[in-house]
């Protein structure tokens, strides 16, 4: 198979969240079982060009946008062993310091790059197999190729839609529609992409989430769970349902390779289950690098060192800080776990200047104390670094389509405390549910209430302080737990299968 993706984000050059992770680690899985894959991303001019082995312009040409032929520039390039295409426009669409947020208008930046990809396969004569889009900001791609493409020239692509989090819908206005050359009268052949729940009453607001799913071959989503979940409820619900028999729900793996503490180039000492000590040193590491109660200061001997450090739990959080994301219960796990005695390090960034306030506010006070470190940037390395420190990782979102920091924590044997959401349902076994336990593996709560949460992290930390035998088995066991994508690279091969061009 030929597979190329077309995507927004791809880590660790252009990554904000999991859909980066999720698109290297599924294409690297793919292309290791003997499939060609490439990615075609923008070219952010934030991209740190250092990253990327053999960087090249391979094609000048140009793609429509507003009423004009605009020059692009397309390189080619390889990173973290994946081949990659980087389209390049000449106007100001991608510039600006981070991946999204730019001082233009992101719907049309997207629009064109959606064209300017197709524009790219049409000019080079490279028809894959696949055209793998994902999320909004490629989904107009699978409209403008039932719409001029494929009657063209391209005929052998077909295309999959990855939908990784339904709420972002791509609004997109009428006019902005037709500068990428598409009238909007493509819609008029489903039904106006207008929901009035979540875009309003205005006809004129178009979904380009919802076009892709009407014009794409499949539509996968990211776990089982949040499948069932979008089929019952929710704006996109109607849509899903009509298309059923094309929509599947393939959970994520994480990218065993740029996720392993036994070669994990950013830790202090590199771990693996059958050699966990690594594992409290990194802890020790991380404590005294941030400033946090190091119990047992003090002693000449390590080995007691290490024993009084365990008796405080070490729970991290590393998230987007965003409502989806249960802001409410992160600031209540602050609060309570300094009560119960342990530590908690928040790695977040607030896409929100309020919620960047609120948590601003929170720093000030709390980051005094020696118990709790609330630190609002992105650093991929201190991820790396906390997943190898915590004894706990929480994740307690409101709505989750898959979630990854539970699966990487686990990897790095942090014991997840989650609540019972989408993917998390999917990967998280509470250690107490008789019926899952060959299974168990952490602590899962349900409500969305002070409580709920409390009530898990006072089990965990029980757990913790009293049966540390149990503790350490707990910790090889999620250690040793196959998250990879060796589980599920399969189901997409699959799908991509079902709906090539024989
Ligand atoms: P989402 O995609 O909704 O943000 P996931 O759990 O699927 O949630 O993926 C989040 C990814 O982003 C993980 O790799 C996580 O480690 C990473 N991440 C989130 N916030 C930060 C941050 N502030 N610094 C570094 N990495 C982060
Ligand atoms: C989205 C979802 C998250 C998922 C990720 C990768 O950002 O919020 O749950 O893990 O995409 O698919």
């Amino acid at each position: 198979l030929h597979v190329i993706h077309v995507t927004a984000e791809m880590a660790p050059i252009a990554k904000v969240g999991g859909l980066g992770d999720v698109v290297t680690g599924l294409a690297r899985a793919c292309l290791s079982r003997g499939h060609k894959v490439e990615i075609m991303l923008p070219f952010y001019q934030c991209i740190n060009r250092q990253l990327i082995v053999g960087l090249e312009l391979t094609t000048e040409y140009n793609s429509f946008h507003d009423g004009i032929w605009v020059p692009m520039n397309a390189y080619r390039g390889a990173v973290s062993g994946i081949p990659v295409i980087l389209i390049e426009p000449s106007n100001k669409f991608f510039t600006g310091t981070s991946i999204y947020g730019g001082s233009y208008d992101e719907v049309e930046a997207y629009l064109l790059f959606s064209r300017a990809c197709l524009e790219w396969m049409q000019v080079k004569g490279v028809q894959p197999d696949i055209i793998h889009v994902h999320e909004w900001q490629t989904s107009a791609l699978c409209l403008l190729y039932w719409d001029m493409y494929h009657y063209l020239s391209l005929q052998k692509p077909r295309i999959i839609l990855t939908i990784h989090n339904m709420e972002h819908y791509g609004e997109c206005g009428q006019e902005q529609l037709s500068k990428c050359g598409l009238d909007g009268s493509i819609y008029a052949t489903v039904e106006k992409a207008v929901d009035d729940r979540t875009i309003g009453h205005n006809p004129e607001r178009l979904s380009l989430l919802k076009g892709g799913i009407v014009y794409s071959n499949a539509v996968v989503t990211v776990s089982p769970t949040y499948l069932n979940e979008t089929l019952c409820s929710g704006w996109l619900a109607d849509t899903l349902m009509k298309n059923r028999d094309k929509y599947f729900g393939i959970l994520n793996g994480i990218d065993t390779e740029m996720w392993n503490p036994a070669t994990d180039a950013c830790l202090p000492v590199r771990f693996n289950a059958q050699k966990l000590q690594g594992k409290k040193l990194c802890k020790c590491y991380v404590q005294k690098g941030l400033g946090l109660d190091l119990e047992g200061e003090g002693h000449s001997d390590m080995h007691s060192l290490l024993n009084e450090t365990q008796r405080v739990p070490l729970v991290i959080c590393i998230s987007r800080l965003v409502a989806q994301k249960g802001l409410h219960l992160i600031r209540q796990a602050i609060k309570h776990v300094e009560e119960l005695g342990g530590q908690m390090v928040v790695l977040g960034k607030a896409p929100d200047s309020r919620v960047e306030k609120e948590f601003n506010d929170l720093a000030d006070v709390y980051n005094q104390g020696h118990q709790i470190r609330i630190l609002l940037l992105y650093s991929e390395e201190l991820s790396h670094l906390l997943y190898a420190a915590a004894d706990m990782v929480l994740v307690p979102s409101l709505y989750e389509p898959c979630g990854l920091a539970q699966m990487i924590g686990m990897r790095y044997g942090a014991i997840p405390v989650v609540r019972k959401t989408g993917g998390l349902a999917d990967t998280v076994f509470d250690i107490e549910d008789e019926s899952k336990r060959d299974v168990a593996n952490g602590f899962v709560f349900e409500g969305i209430d002070e409580g709920s949460l409390n009530w898990a992290l006072d089990r965990a930390f029980t757990h913790y302080r009293e049966r540390p035998e149990e503790w350490a088995k707990m910790v090889k066991k999620v250690t040793e737990i196959d998250n990879s994508w060796n589980r599920t690279a399969g189901n997409y091969i699959e799908v991509y299968n079902s709906i090539r061009v024989q």
